[in-house]
């Protein structure tokens, strides 16, 4: 062993330059940090080979005076902070002082810079100690060239070229979305790839994540004392197959936080599909001193002070947007053009089906009951011996006392309701529509305390080996919810109860396909490792099948049930359930009185 040294500041730099600069996408984040915190209005940047071969970013903003210069590049030197008071209360994106002397390290870099009040910029290059008079009009403009040029064991880890683009195209994406108040550019190879004006919030998110997002996205707004989330998220039928699509910003920050992660996933955990994946671009707010930065290299982890009532906040605020289906803005109807001012349902009944109320009065009540009863023959009821009743015809119903989804004229092709509701037409998909209420009621069979309907006759069908084994393993299991299952010869099943709500359903194919699900997981963790698996292969075989005739005050019975149920209107696939096209809709389609 050698005596301990102190180790050359050179070394020292490539060393703290591994944690801060992984790839060129990891430097132009730190750049582009900097452009920020320097307060201008704009950011220009420009690649070359990736970024690999060169990065150049120019902002407007604050420069650094000539003397401070040579300090940029050395370790531990910031303008941002200057005690551990600074540190907990931070706002800049930058605070450590280290990026440029890692950048440096590990490339060929140089500085030219315009101070406020200075007659003319001032160049600094890395390994030089004195700056050179040079020309720029205002702001600073850092250059970057041949990353890892002298540390070629860790050139040999680059991607190529384009794949490295892509991770850069990425970082301005992260920080263009937090900052739509700047005009901001990019081009690779000579070609612009992005050119944002400076604008909005909404107009930034639109820019970067498409007009298909921002249609179907849902607006989140809520606060909750120092706490505030705002921005849009996809609502499930707007899901994507991977995560590409996924911002989240802690204080203008983008993180990858665990917890919020969390929230993030419980909140979409019954509306999507487990393979697809929702879209958002969403900013939590809160005070700098309840929010740790300092945790990680990158910066890219944060860790909260109350972070339980972080988890929930964002948790429920999220849950309430999208378990808000609004009336006023369901999927997009006639060519997905917004309804015009007037056009909306009054405010009452426009801004979360949790506002919306049955209707209480007198006759039509009573004739919504037992619409409502008949509907359930092929379901609830059926447990009551009430199954083969016929619903009563509807009395005529007074309009101006219209339910959000109105009341239904006809069914198309056995597959839709149509419906009439105060503001025109509403079309439903009868199925989806049902098995997403059925999703949400078959929630009491997973807490194990469902209605059971015993089958006059077992329903016996042919098991594979594998079906047989998984039955006789998950044997209690599945005796909770409701299925009493049990062999009825060698290569055969017997099914003689399902729970009530399923009692309509195909039982052999119902058990088919909860076998399936069950199959590879031990009997004690299987509902709560495929509960929303479960829950749709049960909602989907228990759903209301195309081409079944319903009676008219069967499909009332499902408009009804529909405003009762929260996210009622997407399927536990994600795909819209109902959409609805306004009277105004319909007269601009014919042309009528243009
Ligand atoms: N684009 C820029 N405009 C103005 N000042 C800058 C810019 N980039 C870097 N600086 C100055 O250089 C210092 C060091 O930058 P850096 O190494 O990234 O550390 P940090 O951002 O953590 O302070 C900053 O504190 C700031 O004063
Ligand atoms: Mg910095």
């Amino acid at each position: 062993m050698r005596s301990i040294q102190q180790l050359p500041d050179l070394l020292i730099n490539q060393i703290a330059a591994g944690e801060v600069v992984e790839r060129p996408a990891s430097v132009l984040k730190e750049l582009l940090e900097n452009a920020v915190d320097a307060g201008g209005r704009s950011i220009e940047v420009q690649l070359e080979q990736g970024g690999v071969r060169r990065i150049r970013v120019a902002d407007d903003g604050c420069g650094i005076p000539p003397a401070e210069l040579p300090l940029a590049l050395a370790r531990h030197a910031t303008s941002k902070i200057a005690s551990l008071d600074d540190l907990e209360h931070v706002g800049t994106m930058g605070f450590r002082g280290e990026a440029l002397a890692a950048i440096a390290g590990v490339t060929r870099l140089a500085i030219t810079s315009r101070a406020r009040g200075q007659s003319h910029a001032w160049k600094i290059e890395a390994g030089r100690r004195e700056a050179q008079p040079a020309a720029l009009t205002e702001g600073t403009v850092v250059d970057v060239a041949d990353l890892y040029y002298n540390t070629p064991a860790r050139r040999k880890f680059l991607k190529t070229d384009a794949t490295e683009y892509a991770h850069c195209d990425e970082a301005f994406r992260r920080i263009a979305l937090a900052h739509p108040e700047l005009a901001m550019q990019l081009a690779h190879n000579g070609r612009v790839t992005h050119r944002l004006a400076a604008g909005d919030a909404s107009r930034r998110v639109r820019a970067l994540m498409g007009d298909d997002f921002v249609e179907q996205g849902r607006e989140i707004e809520a606060d909750a004392g120092p706490l505030r989330l705002h921005g849009m998220a996809s609502q499930p039928a707007y899901s994507r197959s991977s995560r590409d699509a996924q911002y989240f910003f802690v204080n203008g920050r983008f993180v990858r936080d665990k917890l919020i992660s969390h929230a993030l996933r419980e909140a979409y955990a019954d509306i999507l599909h487990g393979s697809r994946h929702p879209a958002f671009v969403l900013f939590l707010e809160l005070d700098p001193s309840a929010v740790d930065v300092n945790v990680h290299p990158a910066k890219i982890e944060v860790r909260f002070r109350e972070s339980r009532a972080v988890h929930q906040f964002v948790l429920h605020a999220l849950r309430r947007t999208l378990a808000g289906s609004t009336a006023a803005a369901p999927p997009s109807g006639l060519g997905a053009r917004p309804p015009p001012p007037g056009d909306a349902l009054p405010p009452s009944a426009g801004d979360a089906w949790s506002s919306i109320r049955p209707v209480t009065t007198g006759q039509t009540r009573l004739a919504m009951d037992s619409a409502s009863r008949s509907y359930f023959e092929f379901a609830a009821a059926a447990a009551s011996g009430d199954a083969s009743r016929p619903g009563p015809a509807l009395p005529a119903v007074d309009p101006t006392q219209s339910p959000p989804l109105g009341f239904a004229l006809a069914q198309l092709h056995g597959i839709y309701v149509l419906a009439q509701n105060a503001e025109g037409l509403v079309l439903v998909d009868m199925h989806a529509a049902h098995e997403r209420i059925l999703y949400e009621r078959l929630k009491t069979v997973l807490d194990g305390s469902p209605a059971v309907q015993r089958l006059l006759i077992p329903a016996v069908f042919s098991a594979s080996a594998r079906e047989m084994a998984t039955a006789e393993a998950h044997h209690e299991t599945l005796q909770s919810m409701g299925f009493e299952v049990a062999a009825a010869g060698p290569a055969e099943l017997a099914v003689r109860s399902v729970p009530a709500l399923l009692a309509r359903a195909s039982a052999g194919e119902l058990m088919h396909a909860l076998l399936e699900e069950l199959h590879d997981f031990p009997a004690s963790e299987v509902v709560a490792a495929r509960r929303n698996e479960l829950l749709a292969t049960m909602a989907c075989h228990g759903a209301v099948r195309a081409n079944r005739q319903l009676t008219i005050p069967e499909m009332n019975a499902l408009l009804r049930d529909m405003e009762h149920t929260e996210r009622a209107d997407q399927c536990n696939h994600g795909r819209p359930t109902w959409t609805r096209f306004s009277l105004a809709e319909l007269d601009r389609f014919f042309m009528r009185g243009q």
